[in-house]
């Protein structure tokens, strides 16, 4: 257990709050208010121990209430990342030489400091992503796995696997840390995300410099504080708040070994062609970790139980928001079940409660900014133009950025809406003439993040689970919550590239493979 005396054996997930009971949900509430009382928060650029403040900065506000200022962020520019860069390769040499026993040490009494302020950081997620209580407790649960379960992996990468040995002879193979790790992460998982990929960079033994999307600044800016108090040496570690244009400078810095990034496809199409270049002075190629967007389906055949399928799509495709990489966002139903699931599925969007994420019995919260809104609007225009709009829950608040979460059916197969990520709460319904047509279907997509199932038939679950291309399948159930060490996640084709987070390959990214042959035949004694 993770508070066991010694904190480097086994691991399990850390539990998530007891909603249902009124004495957590006052916590949270009394967490937010102390938060709302603190606002707006400050945000630097921190670089080698320094906090710079006094630049350019901008502003991260709440979506549920867009004129509340949550944090107002230094923006760093490529100056900052010059010299995050510089640090980090001096940083790199101090902590790759603290050895992966003390590193894994240090990762847990991070994991500790961020289990101590578990509150807090809800709250702050709630304001700063309007992500709702629950996701959001969950959110920092994930954070905290990751930095267990990585700092467990590190120990057993550290002892090396097991080589063939033969007379006269001594093979041994370690992995070694890359060195400098450029960090770029969304905001949908403000804290779980950027404490991932920077937890797995710095267990390897590299240096991290992280580079959080603009919309959740104070959430990163928490995670680092935490591994800097844990001990991460202050060099080894850098944070630089600021927009793409960082990002982008970060990525394409001859001195940056690693790139782990999750975000856009777009944006992971172009880090991957920046990291392919090799200029002069480079003397490296650099590896990339993506995990990038999805085209979700969920497959549904005429035997499902729907009583099972209904609220597991509903809760995969809306909560918040739409905007989990794993939502759901396409269901291809076995025609004969068609009419019904349809029927079923517009009676419970039409319920769907719209409102703030700091209220407990919301369903769907407003989306992160007023961009993405107009895009779920633009996409929901065109899927009321060329299809039906089969439910709609007009009960959006009026400020804040709310998305009517609407469900749609009847589009032509080549509709744009069938075939891009929308990211918000848009969920289409197709029928097919059988579960291996829906199967052509989700293989024809360029996507393959998540998916679901539901069958009650073996013999389909066996043959879909073979088939799908997706990263991770899920059958009668939900498509969204994977756990670390449960459900490693990760897409494929054009959904990312790279072993999966929260699994046991994902530290291997981060390292070099070293192997030592020694011939140990005597030659006779060393003379001097
Ligand atoms: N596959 C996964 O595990 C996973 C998980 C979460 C989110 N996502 C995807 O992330 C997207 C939503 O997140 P988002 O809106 O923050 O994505 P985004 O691509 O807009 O931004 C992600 C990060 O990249 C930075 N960035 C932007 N332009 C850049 C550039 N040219 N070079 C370097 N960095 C740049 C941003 O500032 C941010 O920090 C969705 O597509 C979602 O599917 C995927």
């Amino acid at each position: 257990m993770t508070n066991a005396s010694d904190p480097l054996q086994d691991f399990a997930n850390e539990p998530v709050l007891e909603l249902r009971r009124a004495a957590a949900r006052d916590s949270l509430i009394g967490a937010l208010g102390e938060l709302d009382r603190e606002l707006p928060l400050t945000v630097p650029v921190v670089v080698g121990g320094d906090r710079r403040d006094g630049g350019a900065t901008f502003e991260s506000t709440d979506p549920g209430a867009p004129s509340r200022v949550v944090a107002a962020a230094q923006r760093a520019d490529t100056d900052d990342v010059a010299a995050a860069v510089e640090a980090a390769g001096r940083g790199f040499r101090e902590w790759a030489a603290r050895g992966a026993a003390e590193r894994a040490r240090v990762l847990v009494d991070a994991a500790a400091a961020l289990r101590a302020r578990r509150l807090a950081l809800a709250a702050l997620m709630v304001r700063e992503c309007a992500k709702p209580w629950a996701e959001s407790d969950a959110d920092v649960c994930e954070a905290i796995d990751f930095l267990e379960y990585y700092a467990r992996q590190a120990l057993a990468l550290d002892h090396g696997p097991d080589l063939l040995q033969v007379p006269g002879e001594r093979n041994t193979m370690r992995y070694a840390p890359r060195g400098v790790v450029a960090v770029i992460s969304p905001w949908n998982f403000p804290l779980a995300i950027a404490c991932g990929m920077t937890a797995a960079a710095l267990a390897a033994g590299n240096a991290a410099v992280l580079k959080p999307a603009e919309q959740s600044p104070a959430c990163a800016l928490a995670l680092v504080e935490a591994l800097h108090g844990a001990g991460v040496p202050a060099d080894a570690l850098a944070l630089l708040p600021g927009f793409g244009d960082v990002g982008s400078a970060l990525v394409r810095d001859p001195r940056v070994h690693a790139i782990a990034f999750t975000g856009s496809s777009a944006v992971g199409l172009d880090i991957l062609r920046a990291a392919a270049e090799t200029p002069d002075g480079q003397g490296h190629l650099k590896r990339v970790v993506a995990e990038m967007g999805g085209k979700n389906c969920v497959i549904v055949d005429s035997d499902a139980d729907l009583d099972e399928a209904v609220p597991a799509i509903v809760d995969s495709a809306f909560g918040y928001a739409g905007q989990k990489c794993s939502a759901a966002a396409r269901v291809l139903v076995h025609e004969r079940a068609h009419d019904a699931l349809v029927k079923r599925l517009a009676g419970a969007v039409e319920v769907l409660d719209v409102g703030p994420a700091e209220r407990f019995g919301t369903d769907v919260p407003p989306v992160i900014e007023r961009d993405a809104q107009e895009r779920v609007a633009a996409y929901a225009a065109e899927a009321a133009h060329g299809g039906t709009i089969a439910a709609r829950s007009e009960r959006a608040p009026g400020e804040g950025w709310y998305c009517a979460p609407t469900l749609a059916c009847g589009l032509d197969p080549t509709a744009r809406v069938l075939a891009e990520e929308v990211f918000g709460p848009l969920l289409t319904v197709e029928p097919v003439t059988s579960v291996d047509a829906a199967c052509d279907i989700v293989d024809g997509l360029p996507f393959a993040l998540t998916g679901g199932l539901f069958s009650r038939d073996p013999r389909t679950v066996q043959r879909v689970s073979a088939r799908l291309p997706v990263g991770n399948l899920y059958v009668n159930r939900g498509i969204t919550g994977a756990m670390v060490g449960r459900q490693p996640f990760g897409g494929n084709r054009r959904s990312g590239i790279g072993s999966k987070a929260g699994g046991p390959d994902y530290l291997l990214q981060f390292t070099e493979p070293r192997v030592v042959t020694e011939n140990t035949m005597r030659h006779g004694l060393v003379v001097e």
